[in-house]
C-alpha cells in the first residue's frame, strides 16, 4: 500500500511535465440536461382495407413501429407487446424499432433524418407531441407530430391510407422552428423497419435501351443502397422502386409476403436497405448527395411521397395494388384510354417535309390508328435548323424551310382524317449551336471555369432558375399556339447532369433539389392551362419513369429499344411497379434499328398490344399482307384495350424463362386477354401449359385467338371453366422462336 501511494505521488508530480495542470478555479459545468418528456403510451394504426402500418408511442414519447403488413384486428393489443430483450439493468432499450430514427441519442444506424445545428451539434431526438386523422372519400390521412426535446426542430410524418387500393403514401415535413438556420444532411421521405428471416430484394437497373431490367438479390447483413446521382433522366440506370419478398429466397408471383415501394421523385434518389441484427430498415428519399439543405429559421422542407403496399399473395398482388392506386391517383388521367398512334421518328427521323407527313397521316388513318405524332426536327432555322441532333435545340420556332405550310396545316390534315395530332419538344435542353445558347449562356448548367460537357451534342438548362422555368413553360405554351389542333405533346429529355452548377443559385447545394422542384412547378403551370392535352414523358426512352412526373403525364415512352424481344424484358420489368396504361409500345421496322433483330410482324404487334399500342415506322415500307395484318391487329386491340388500361394484370411467365406470358382481367372477371410469346426455341416437343390467373373458376369463358386464321390452340373457339383454364388445360402450341398469340376470353 505504501508503495502504491509513493507511485501515485510521483505520477502527480510528473503531470505538469506531460501537459496536464489541474485547473486553478474549476470551471462551472453549465451543461443542463433537458428533461425527456413522458406521455401516455398508445398505438396509432394507419390502415387500409387489407394493410396496416402500426405505430407505438412509448411512455418516453418515442415513436416506434410494430408492424407493416396484413391488417390485424384489435391492434390495441400491441400495447402489451414486449420485445425479447428490452432492458439492461435500469436502461430501457425499447421494445420495437424506431419509426423515424434520427442521428443522435442511442441511434447509430441509417437515419431518416440528420440535422446539423448552427452550433455545430448533430443530435436530434424526436418525441411524439400529437397526431391527427382526417378522412376524405377513399383516403384516411394520419399526421404524426414529433419534436426534438432540446432544439426547436419539428417533424410531421404524413401517411395517406388508400382504402380500396391497399396503398399507403407517406412523406415527412421538416420544420426549423428555431431562430438560426440548420442544415439537413439526410432527409428521408419515409422509413420502415421490417422483421423477417430472409429478405429478397427485387430492384431495377439498366441503361438506354435496357430500362427496368430486373435484379433479384438476397440481402446479407450489410447495407444495400440503390441510388442515382445523375440528377436528370434519373431512372436511366436505376429506378426509385423495389419489391421485397419476405422469408423466402425465391421471387414468386402468387405466394408469400411482399412489400413494394416507389418514390415519387424525378431526381437523385436513395433507397437504403440497412440490415441490422434483428431487422431490415428501409429508408427512402431524395439523395442528399451534394445537397445538404440549409433550412432557414421558420422554414419547412416537404419531402416527396413514398408509395408503399403489402401483399400476402406474392409480387403479382403487390403490383396490382400499385397499378390500382396509380390509375386513381398516381398517373395523370390514369383511367383514360390513350389513343393508338403513328410516331414519325423511326419512319422519317429528321428527313421529312409536309408531303412525307401527310402521307404518313393518310396511312395511319387507313390502318385505323388514332393519332399522328410529329417527332424531332420541325424547328430551328438557318444555320441552326434542326436537320440533325447537332443544332437547333432551344430555338423553338417552326422550321420554315422544311415546313413552310406550318404546323396547323399538318394538324388540320390529321384532324380531317379523324386523327388526333401530337408534337415533340425537348424544352429543358439547348444545343451549343443555337440562338438560345448565344443569348443565355447563364441559363446553362455549368460550373465556373469548367468545360460544359455535351451529351448528344446538347447542354442542360438550369431549371432551378425561375427565368428558365418561365422559358420552359413558354416553350410548351407557344408550341400549343402553333395550332388549336394539338392534342398530345411528347416531352423529351436526353441529358444527365455533369459538372453541376447554377449561375442563378446562391447556394449550390440546392441545385439538384430545386431543379426537380422547378420541373414540377412548370408541369403544374402546364396542367393548369392545359388539363386535357395528353402528355408523354420521354427521356431517351424510359430514363424518367417515376411516380413524381407521372402525376402530370399520361404515359411514358417506355424505351427507345423497340425490338420486341428486348421489349418483353423492359415491359415486364416496368409492369412490376407501373401500370400498362403508361407504357408507350410501338411496332417498328425490321431489322430493328437498335438491335438489328428480325422478328415477325405478328410478334411485334402482339408485344406492343400489351401496352398502349403505337407504330414507329414508314407505313409505305409495309407490304400489302403486312398492312392487312396491321389493320387486323389494330382493330382487335381496340376491342380489348380497356382491359390493358383498366384491367388487373397477372404475369404468368417471366421472360427470363425464354417465354413470356401475361394477361389482363376485367374488374368483374368476365373478360380477359391473354398473351403468350416464345422468346427462344427449346424443342418442338415442349409447349408448356399456361396456368391462367385471376379468372372466376366457376364461370365458363369462350376462348378466341385473335388475328390468325388458324389457331395455335386445340380449344380455340370453345368454352371452358375458369377452373380448367387456371389449373392445367391451357396449352397453346407456341414452340417456334418468336411465335406469339393473343387470346380473348369472354364469360358466357
Ligand atoms: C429520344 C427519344 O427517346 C426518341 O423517341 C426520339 O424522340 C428522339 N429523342 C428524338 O430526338
Amino acid at each position: 500500500m505504501k508503495r502504491f501511494f509513493l507511485l501515485l505521488s510521483a505520477a502527480l508530480l510528473l503531470l505538469p511535465a506531460i501537459g496536464y495542470s489541474a485547473p486553478k478555479n474549476k470551471k462551472k459545468d453549465t451543461h443542463t440536461v433537458v428533461a425527456i418528456p413522458t406521455v401516455e403510451a398508445q398505438v396509432i394504426a394507419v390502415e387500409t382495407e387489407g394493410v396496416q402500418w402500426l405505430f407505438h408511442v412509448d411512455k418516453a414519447g418515442v415513436l416506434r413501429c410494430y408492424h407493416f403488413g396484413k391488417r390485424i384486428a384489435d391492434p390495441g393489443q400491441f400495447l402489451e407487446f414486449s420485445g425479447t430483450r428490452t432492458r439492461h439493468g435500469a436502461e430501457k432499450y425499447g421494445d420495437a424499432a424506431m419509426a423515424w430514427p434520427t442521428v443522435g441519442g442511442r441511434y447509430n444506424n441509417e437515419p431518416a433524418l440528420h440535422v446539423k445545428y448552427a452550433d455545430g451539434s448533430h443530435n436530434t431526438e424526436l418525441y411524439y407531441t400529437g397526431h391527427e386523422v382526417s378522412v376524405a372519400d377513399d383516403v384516411t390521412t394520419t399526421t404524426i407530430f414529433l419534436k426534438d426535446y432540446v432544439t426547436a426542430l419539428e417533424v410531421a410524418l404524413v401517411y395517406q391510407a388508400w382504402q380500396k387500393e391497399n396503398v399507403i403514401v407517406s412523406h415527412s415535413e421538416i420544420k426549423n422552428g428555431g431562430k438560426k438556420s440548420v442544415e439537413l444532411l439526410e432527409y428521408a421521405s419515409s422509413f420502415m423497419p421490417v422483421k423477417a428471416d430472409k429478405y429478397l430484394l427485387t430492384h431495377f437497373w439498366g441503361h438506354w435501351g435496357s430500362e427496368m431490367s430486373v435484379d433479384h438479390e438476397l440481402l446479407g447483413h450489410d447495407k444495400k443502397v440503390i441510388e442515382t446521382r445523375i440528377g436528370v433522366s434519373a431512372t436511366k440506370l436505376n429506378n426509385p422502386s423495389f419489391l421485397l419478398s419476405l422469408d423466402t429466397e425465391a421471387y414468386n408471383e402468387r405466394y408469400g409476403e411482399v412489400i413494394a415501394g416507389a418514390l415519387a421523385w424525378s431526381g437523385n434518389f436513395k433507397l437504403c436497405f440497412d440490415r441490422t441484427i434483428s431487422q431490415l430498415n428501409i429508408c427512402a428519399g431524395i439523395n442528399p448527395y451534394a445537397s445538404a439543405y440549409k433550412l432557414a429559421a421558420g422554414e419547412t422542407f416537404t419531402t416527396p411521397d413514398m408509395i408503399w403496399t403489402w401483399s400476402g399473395n406474392g409480387a403479382g398482388q403487390a403490383s396490382r395494388n400499385l397499378h390500382a392506386w396509380a390509375r386513381v391517383n398516381g398517373v395523370y388521367g390514369g383511367e383514360k384510354i390513350n389513343p393508338t398512334l403513328l410516331n414519325s421518328w423511326e419512319g422519317a427521323y429528321f428527313n421529312f417535309n409536309a408531303a412525307t407527313l401527310i402521307s404518313m397521316i393518310d396511312d395511319a388513318a387507313a390502318m385505323g390508328l388514332e393519332m399522328f405524332v410529329l417527332d424531332d426536327g420541325w424547328f430551328g432555322n438557318g444555320e441552326y435548323a434542326r436537320n440533325n441532333d447537332r443544332a437547333g435545340l432551344g430555338d423553338w420556332e417552326l422550321n420554315t424551310q422544311k415546313l413552310p405550310e406550318g404546323i396547323d396545316y399538318i394538324a388540320s390534315h390529321a384532324h380531317e382524317k379523324g386523327l388526333k395530332f401530337g408534337i415533340w419538344i425537348e424544352p429543358e435542353m439547348v444545343n451549343p449551336k443555337s440562338n438560345l445558347a448565344n443569348a443565355h449562356p447563364d441559363w446553362v448548367v455549368r460550373s465556373p471555369g469548367r468545360e460544359i460537357y455535351t451529351g448528344r451534342n446538347q447542354w442542360l438548362l438550369d431549371l432551378s432558375n425561375p427565368a428558365v422555368q418561365d422559358f420552359v413553360f413558354g416553350v410548351f405554351d407557344r408550341t400549343m399556339q402553333l395550332s388549336d389542333k394539338i392534342d398530345y405533346i411528347k416531352w423529351d429529355c436526353n441529358r444527365v447532369v455533369n459538372s453541376f452548377g447554377s449561375d442563378w443559385q446562391k447556394d449550390q447545394d440546392r441545385f439538384f433539389v430545386e431543379y426537380v422542384q422547378g420541373y414540377y412547378k412548370v408541369l403544374r403551370r402546364v396542367r393548369e392551362k392545359y388539363p386535357e392535352v395528353i402528355i408523354q414523358c420521354c427521356s431517351s426512352g424510359g430514363s424518367r419513369v417515376d411516380y413524381g412526373q407521372l402525376a402530370y403525364h399520361n404515359e411514358v415512352w417506355t424505351s427507345d429499344n423497340t425490338d420486341a424481344i428486348c421489349r418483353s424484358r423492359i415491359q415486364y420489368g416496368t409492369s412490376l411497379i407501373y401500370p400498362a396504361s403508361i407504357m408507350g409500345c410501338h411496332v417498328s421496322a425490321v431489322p430493328n434499328h437498335q438491335s438489328g433483330a428480325i422478328t415477325p410482324l405478328k410478334f411485334r404487334f402482339d408485344m406492343a398490344c400489351a401496352g398502349r399500342l403505337g407504330m414507329e415506322l414508314q407505313p409505305k415500307d409495309l407490304s400489302d399482307s403486312e398492312r392487312d395484318l396491321a389493320d387486323r391487329c389494330i382493330k382487335s386491340y381496340k376491342q380489348y384495350r380497356d382491359l390493358v388500361f383498366n384491367g388487373d394484370l397477372y404475369r404468368l411467365v417471366a421472360p427470363e424463362e425464354g417465354r413470356y406470358a401475361l394477361m389482363y382481367v376485367s374488374q368483374d372477371k368476365r373478360r380477359a386477354v391473354v398473351y403468350g410469346f416464345n422468346l427462344s426455341y427449346e424443342s418442338r416437343e415442349i409447349f408448356r401449359t399456361l396456368h391462367l390467373d385471376g379468372l372466376n373458376p366457376d364461370l365458363r369463358y369462350k376462348v378466341n385467338e385473335l388475328n390468325v386464321d388458324k389457331s395455335c390452340w386445340w380449344g380455340n373457339g370453345k368454352t371452358f371453366t375458369g377452373d380448367f383454364l387456371m389449373n392445367g388445360g391451357f396449352n397453346p402450341y407456341l414452340y417456334k422462336t418468336y411465335s406469339s398469340a393473343i387470346f380473348y376470353l369472354e364469360a358466357e
